[in-house]
């Protein structure tokens, strides 16, 4: 639990300068929507597909009317072998500037940067209506993360309020599995 914490919470914001080989792999299992509002949304959904032990995700968002409100509750729980729940993070932001903001959370920097590399249009404020956002091929590069991280189940949640109003609602359901790509 440490660990986590320390890595998230109290490590100051820089990259990590120094490429150490990387001996664990984020996969993400499955993912699932529900609540999603058809009067906000025109489309949204996700795909995921596994290439070569490596998870890549496809999202497509389109929205009914220009979206000047978002906020987003999001949470996750980690669970070691044989250990119980730990829950890393449960919390609401504002989802309008995301991407422009610097996160005390070391994770959603990850998170960030992902949806800048992976997505041909800026996701912020006004969300246009009939306007594609679509994040294509995303994948977690264990180099973002620190040299060692504890392996486990996780579950991610993700909850958008539009206006107040729950929109959408997309858990994520993952591991951390040892992986070398070194062979012996
Ligand atoms: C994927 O993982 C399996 C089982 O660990 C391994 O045999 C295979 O070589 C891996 N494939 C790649 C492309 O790394
Ligand atoms: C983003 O890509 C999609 C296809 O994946 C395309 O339909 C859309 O027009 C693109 N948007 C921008 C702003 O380039
Ligand atoms: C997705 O990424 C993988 C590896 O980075 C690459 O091999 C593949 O061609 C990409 N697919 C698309 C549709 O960009
Ligand atoms: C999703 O993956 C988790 C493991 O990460 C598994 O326990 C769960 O049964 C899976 N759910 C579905 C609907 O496949």
């Amino acid at each position: 639990m440490s660990l986590w914490i320390k890595w998230i919470c109290l490590f100051p914001i820089f990259k990590f300068v120094i490429t150490e080989e990387r001996n664990f792999r984020v996969i993400f299992d499955n993912i699932s929507l529900s609540n999603v509002d058809p009067e906000v949304f025109e489309r949204f959904d996700c795909e995921l597909y596994q290439i070569d032990n490596r998870s890549y995700v496809d999202t497509s968002h389109i929205f009914r009317e220009t979206v000047t409100d978002l906020k987003v509750h999001a949470a996750l729980d980690f669970w070691k072998a044989k250990s119980p729940k730990m829950t890393i993070y449960d919390i609401e932001f504002d989802g309008c500037h995301f991407l422009q903001n610097v996160h005390k959370n070391r994770l959603f920097n990850i998170y960030a940067k992902n949806l800048k590399k992976y997505s041909n249009i800026s996701f912020k404020c006004p969300f246009q209506a009939n306007v594609l956002y679509a994040v294509k091929n995303m994948t977690m590069n264990e180099d973002d993360f620190p040299s060692f991280l504890p392996l486990g189940k996780f579950r991610s949640l993700l909850e958008y309020s539009v206006n107040q109003k729950l929109s959408a609602r997309a858990y994520i359901n993952g591991k951390i599995i040892s992986y070398s790509t070194r062979p012996f």
